[in-house]
């Protein structure tokens, strides 16, 4: 029972408030619809955390759709060997892992430890940044430690499979019951992150903003309240 609820209803329910969540929030909060850009407040190491995770997430992301999206066989059919395959993904996957916790490690530092930025950030920011450090910590663990420690275990049996089993309407659990658990906790996060993506600043990664390039700047200035004359 805890595994049918672990492995099929909770991901299906994530799955269904990240889509229905985000129709929502379109239609009734679209002036909310932002990245809450605290960038007045503090630049630098906004700009070293952004640019990190941003540059790391992207080729981990893709490397997801491979890794859980096509089947072994596929590869296997073209000429790549496991061993190959498993070089590749681990050692990519790693390399890019630590990029990207870099990144989420200075944005969440920054936005704990310095007052102003702290202030300005809902609950909700906080959750999500820690949310997402926790995600990326334990994949890390997981492709680097767990890999190495448990002999014999390939996610691509279990995980993958079972993944795609979500897609085509025929889950099943039981793929991931004998799965390590840094794996276990880290998909289960990972899905949780979908789930409260709706309701949280992350919208923001779908209004990707081309017209950035050539519009102009943004200027912040300073209210100076108008001197009163002397009589
Ligand atoms: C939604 C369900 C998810 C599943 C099923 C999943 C699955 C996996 C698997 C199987 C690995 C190990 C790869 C290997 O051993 O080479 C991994 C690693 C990793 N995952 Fe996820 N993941 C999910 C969500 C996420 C999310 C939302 C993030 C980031 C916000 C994330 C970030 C990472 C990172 C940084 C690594 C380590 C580097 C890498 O191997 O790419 N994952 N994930």
């Amino acid at each position: 029972m805890i595994n049918q609820f672990l492995w099929v209803i909770f991901p299906y329910v994530c799955m269904v408030v990240f889509v229905v969540g985000h129709i929502f929030r379109y239609r009734y909060d679209q002036f909310g619809w932002t990245a809450k850009s605290s960038e007045f407040i503090e630049k630098k190491q906004l700009m070293i955390g952004s640019l990190l995770f941003h540059l790391g997430i992207i080729p981990v992301f893709i490397g997801h759709v491979s890794g859980l999206g096509i089947p072994k066989s596929w590869t296997q059919a073209v000429g790549i060997s496991d061993h190959m395959y498993h070089l590749g993904a681990v050692w990519g996957g790693v390399f890019f892992g630590v990029v990207t916790f870099a990144g989420m490690f200075i944005l969440t530092f920054r936005r704990f430890s310095i007052k102003t930025v702290r202030k300005l950030s809902s609950t909700s920011d906080l959750i999500v940044n820690s949310l997402l450090l926790f995600i990326i910590f334990i994949g890390v663990y997981a492709a680097l430690v767990t890999n190495n420690v448990v002999v014999g275990f390939d996610y691509r049996d279990s995980i993958s499979v079972w993944f795609r089993s979500l897609f085509t309407l025929q889950p099943d659990a039981q793929l991931m019951v004998g799965v390590p658990l840094s794996f276990q906790l880290h998909v289960l996060s990972g899905f949780l992150i979908f789930a409260i993506w709706p309701f949280t600043r992350l919208v923001h990664a779908w209004s990707v903003p081309v017209n950035y390039v050539g519009r102009s700047y943004i200027l912040y200035r300073r209210h100076e309240r108008p001197k009163r004359k002397a009589n």
